[in-house]
């Protein structure tokens, strides 16, 4: 039944190919739905958790990503919510980091804990960083965040680069009206500390609860607006992601745009996610899941059943994903911090 929808290499081993010919090979893992802030563009301010019982333990995540790397995957990303709230995390990086065939291990982080974790991230094989940062205003960072602290999110970047990531790179919501004002602000600061930088459209996800949208900004209007500062030479390097970035002349540095709206980055997509509760999303922009969890508990010895669903699941991965909708309504029914971005 499987192999009409999607294929996986003979042996299981070998490449996981959706059926628009499209090779996965790139994992993202969200350890945990939980986090330390409330950004107002993916939480909504009263939010629940899931109970624990129904969070993917360790060794679970740890037999998932396992398995994905034998279908093919050879880059892993760990989310969250904030990965590195989840207790213990380090013992599952590292393993991650061991599993033959992994690559790439990265990780995406809000930053609140790195000042104490970033050389035990370093040493237990995490490569590369993206860290949330949507302003350098101390008030404003609180207001976004509701709860968190600039200050300490700054300290924890510096405890990043000192600790020597392959690459650190700054992710940056656009956010019309709440940082729009500070995009060169936030470049100047990128090229300051010789890193990256990509702005995010803001996507629609979930129920922006408290919050209305004041219309979203585009990154078109956003890069004609740091055109105005910089010179940005177009690259025509990619990470494989949907990232499109451009150049600073006479820096090592790289701006990236990352317009879920504008761009339909949607053919050369080579990822799949699993939540923290196990639910295995094809595509972000669709609501088509498959629960892993239940068969991870009804087979703890046999990877088979988990193997199976996998590949048959990738064959509910869409063509494309649909934001179309301007109107701030929001398209799909789950929050970033479920899915991990
Ligand atoms: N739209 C775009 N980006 C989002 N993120 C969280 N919610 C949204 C949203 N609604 C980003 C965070 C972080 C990454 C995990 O996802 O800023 O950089
Ligand atoms: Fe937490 Fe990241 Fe969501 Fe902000 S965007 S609430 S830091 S998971």
């Amino acid at each position: 039944m499987a192999a009409r929808t999607a294929r996986s290499g003979p042996t299981g081993k070998g490449s996981l190919v959706d059926r628009f010919g499209r090779n996965v090979t790139y994992l993202r893992l969200s350890v945990t739905d939980r986090c330390d802030f409330r950004c107002q563009y993916c939480m909504a301010k009263q939010t629940s958790f899931l109970p624990r019982a129904q969070v993917l333990t360790l060794e679970e995540c740890l037999r998932v990503t396992r398995v994905f790397v034998e279908l093919g995957i050879n880059k892993v990303r760990v989310t969250g919510g904030e990965p590195l709230v989840r207790r213990d995390v380090l013992w599952l990086l590292e393993r991650i980091a061991a599993l033959p065939g992994v690559g790439e291990l990265v990780l995406t982080s809000n930053g609140s804990q790195l000042e104490r974790l970033a050389v035990a991230l370093r040493q237990a094989g995490v490569r590369r960083l993206n860290l949330s940062l949507d302003t350098l205003r101390a008030e404003r960072f609180q207001a976004i965040t509701r709860v968190g602290q600039l200050s300490r999110v700054l300290r924890g970047l510096a405890a990043a680069q000192a600790a020597g990531f392959e690459r650190i790179r700054l992710n940056t919501v656009l956010i019309r009206g709440g940082n729009d004002d500070e995009l060169s602000d936030l470049v100047a600061f990128a090229i300051d500390r010789r890193i990256d930088i990509a702005f995010i459209e803001e996507m629609p996800l979930g129920d922006p609860g408290d919050r209305r949208r004041s219309g979203h900004l585009g990154s078109d209007e956003a890069l004609a607006r740091l055109r105005e500062n910089f010179a940005l030479i177009p690259s025509a390097e990619t990470t494989g992601g949907p990232a499109r970035y451009w150049r600073i002349p006479g820096s090592p540095m790289r701006v990236g745009f990352i317009s879920p709206h504008s761009d339909n980055f949607c053919d050369c997509c080579n990822r799949v996610r699993v939540t923290a509760r196990g639910d295995f999303h094809p595509c972000l922009g669709q609501d088509a899941v498959i629960q892993l969890l239940p068969l991870l508990r009804a087979h703890p010895a046999d990877d088979r059943p988990l193997r199976e669903a996998i590949v048959a699941a990738l064959g509910l991965k869409a063509r494309g994903h649909d934001f179309a909708a301007q109107d701030g309504a929001a398209r799909v029914g789950h929050f970033m911090s479920m899915t991990g971005g």
